[in-house]
């Protein structure tokens, strides 16, 4: 059995990564910045999808920032840095922008915390890339709860493709029962599997 939804009970808090490559800024939202060890300097990693022109910047300056968004983050930065590409828009132009030392942008309307990382590893994953970075730089902007994952769907929003939780909201995946209309939400389907609804076998599944 290999059930989807049993990923979700990971908490993840959404923030912007930031990062300027020949003079251009560019940032998105993410939900994969994470720490991995606490002895200093403090490593943290970060995935990003190789179509997100963060993604280039970060690659090709080894240098980012990130800002944790506030819970009461308003909802118009969230959808300029998660939906919208660098390659139409200048995000950065929309709102005061602050930077690093090492040059990387950032705002701090709607954000809690502030931190600077230089890249020491990265991990092709195929669709994404994993920047493992030390932190170099630290603050508190606002301090209070975070925006996490779970507040931005519980207020209806839909995860875009690029974000590494996307299939949380994913719900073309699974197997239904011709029969009764049954979804098997898994992306294995046993063959001594019967529908718990009209009780016929495997065989009268579809993969969705
Ligand atoms: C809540 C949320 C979480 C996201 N998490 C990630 C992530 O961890 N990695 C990633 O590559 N994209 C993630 N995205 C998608 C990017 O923010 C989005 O594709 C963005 O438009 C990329 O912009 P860019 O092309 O300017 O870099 C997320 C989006 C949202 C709304």
């Amino acid at each position: 059995m290999l059930d989807r939804k049993a990923f979700d009970s990971i908490s993840y808090s959404i923030a912007i990564i930031g990062s300027c490559l020949d003079g251009a800024f560019r940032g998105c939202a993410v939900n994969s910045l994470q720490q991995l060890t606490s002895s200093m300097p403090a490593k943290f990693a970060v995935t990003l999808n190789k179509y997100n022109v963060t993604e280039a910047a970060v690659e090709q300056t080894g240098a980012f920032c990130a800002t944790v968004a506030a819970a009461d983050c308003p909802e118009a930065i969230i959808k300029l840095f998660g939906y919208k590409s660098g390659r139409v828009t200048d995000k950065f132009a929309e709102y005061d922008t602050k930077t690093d030392e090492a040059g990387c942008p950032y705002i701090t309307e709607g954000m809690a915390v502030r931190m600077s990382f230089r890249v020491t590893q990265q991990v092709d994953l195929g669709s994404h890339v994993m920047f493992i970075a030390e932190v170099t730089e630290a603050e508190v902007l606002l301090p209070g709860a975070v925006l996490t994952v779970e507040m931005f769907k519980n207020a209806g929003k839909v995860i875009p493709a690029n974000a590494p939780v996307y299939r949380t909201l994913d719900e073309h995946y699974g197997y239904r029962c011709t029969i009764c209309g049954y979804v098997h939400k898994s992306d294995t389907l046993p063959d001594d599997f019967r529908c718990p609804v009209c009780k016929q076998p495997a065989s009268k599944f579809e993969k969705l």
